[in-house]
């Protein structure tokens, strides 16, 4: 292998410059050139194929910064159609023509689906990535237990069964999921004091569509009550509950995951079922749904000192914060691992896999590959992996032991001294009131290369 393309696809993360990063130091070891695609499929898509090489003469771009969050190639929720063979076909031709021999898509399930026509013409494998932590499984038999299309799926897709044996999650946990988390617990806590102080119950909306693992991430804050889209909330008891709470400490802090659905199954912040064009439902308004709910059944009475049940409470969506910035120590390490496990992967003929992140005791973290089609359904569909039944307390609306085990290899050691540091040496430097923001894209805007439309497309 001579030439490798790579992509990011989909939402961004903090850490995926750290993972091409990471692709690009196993390339320069293998003497592999190694070009990004800009814009993820959409690059693809574009007949002129923009492209930057990202380790000319197999020495790193400066631009690519392993640090600095989002990704310096861009990325686009567009997706290859997979039921056009003409379209698959001309993307492989025009890529073949550019000399590329395998190509990395850094992405999530999303990603994978619409990676697979053309892991089907031309090698490719996935890099996982996501704040949502959806791409893996929680048990390698798990797609075999699914009995219907995801679309039918009932809402607790995790109801019964054993608590779940952690060692045998497949892909443990996806690059950019602890800084999300690292995000939305300093949200919770800050969002605590100031709800404390002025007697009021705060809902806090974070992201992960159907999944919970973020929300769930957020008990690191210690929040009152957490609301995961795994578990249909029960609106009476939860009422109740609030009101408990606030009767006991005069303030309330609730987490609800954005994708959370009412007792049948309806989705609380879907108040359109608009969808995003890879297909994915767009999750708003969560926390002004519950909001509604509870100022309609909480007694005013109940909140002394306030003008209404509806001005005591308030709601925040943590928002693309999550989404954002310098990825910590855990995510810069492990993004870093995966990108160069996926180079190794293509470089050892592994088409259609994807390179993951295992864990074990007392192994650690160790980086694997699993075929792709090992995540797949009946219906060849990669599913969003969700919280286990096992690891969330339906009862008290919190995490269980068993989640806690789950979170502890992830949170323990995830924020690095070099994070703190970098906080405290870098948000208030002086010379930021001098200069404005220098974009990485201007930078990078000098090394774009196209390739001839018409040379490719004949
Ligand atoms: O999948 C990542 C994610 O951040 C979700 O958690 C969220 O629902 C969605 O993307 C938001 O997408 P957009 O940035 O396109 O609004």
């Amino acid at each position: 292998m001579k030439r490798l393309a790579i992509l990011t696809a989909g939402g961004d993360t903090p850490a995926l410059n750290a993972t091409l990063h990471g692709a690009v130091v196993r390339a320069n070891q293998l003497e592999i050139e190694v070009l990004g695609i800009l814009d993820g499929f959409g690059g693809l898509l574009a007949t002129d194929l923009p492209h930057v090489p990202l380790n000319p003469l197999f020495a790193v771009i400066p631009e690519l910064d392993p640090c600095r969050g989002g990704t310096i190639l861009g990325s686009s929720r567009t997706y290859l159609d997979g039921s056009n063979p003409t379209h698959v076909d001309a993307v492989a031709t025009r890529i073949t023509r550019l000399g590329i021999d395998g190509l990395i898509a850094i992405g999530g399930d999303g990603t994978l689906n619409g990676l697979q026509p053309l892991a089907e013409r031309f090698p490719c494998v996935l890099a996982p990535k996501t704040i949502d932590n959806d791409l893996g499984l929680n048990s390698p038999d798990e797609p075999t237990t699914w009995t219907k299309p995801l679309a039918e799926d009932p809402p607790l897709a995790n109801e019964g069964g054993e608590p779940l044996a952690i060692s045998e999650i497949v892909n443990y946990a996806t690059p950019g999921y602890a800084t999300a988390v690292f995000v939305v617990v300093q949200a919770i806590r800050r969002i605590r004091t100031t709800a404390e102080s002025h007697r009021r119950v705060a809902i806090v909306e974070v992201m992960g569509r159907q999944s919970g693992y973020i929300a769930l991430g957020g008990s690191y804050g210690q929040p009152d009550l957490v609301a995961i889209p795994e578990v249909p909330l029960d609106f009476g008891r939860f009422a109740e509950r609030v009101r408990q709470i606030y009767e006991q400490q005069r303030h309330v802090v609730v987490v609800i995951g954005e994708g959370i659905t009412d007792e049948t199954g309806c989705k609380l912040g879907a108040v359109s079922p608009s969808v995003d064009p890879a297909g994915n439902t767009v999750f708003r308004g969560a926390a002004e749904a519950i909001k509604q709910r509870l100022a309609a059944v909480l007694p005013q009475s109940l909140f002394r000192g306030h003008a209404s049940a509806d001005a005591a409470i308030f709601t925040r969506k943590v928002g693309h914060t999550q989404r954002g910035g310098r990825p910590v120590q855990f995510d810069r390490f492990h993004a870093s691992q995966l990108g160069g496990q996926a180079v190794d992967l293509l470089h050892q003929n592994r088409s259609d896999h994807v390179a993951t992140l295992q864990w074990s005791n007392p192994t650690g973290f160790t980086v694997d590959g699993i075929s792709a089609g090992q995540l797949r359904d009946r219906w060849g569909v990669v599913r969003p992996r969700r919280v286990h039944c096992s690891f969330f307390d339906a009862e008290q609306w919190r995490i269980s032991p068993r989640g806690a085990d789950y979170l502890r290899p992830i949170f323990t050691d995830a924020v690095g001294a070099d994070d703190v540091e970098h906080l405290r040496g870098d948000l208030f430097d002086a010379g930021h009131l001098a200069t404005g923001y220098q974009s990485v894209n201007v930078l990078l805007s000098q090394r774009i290369r196209r390739s001839d439309p018409e040379e490719s497309e004949t």
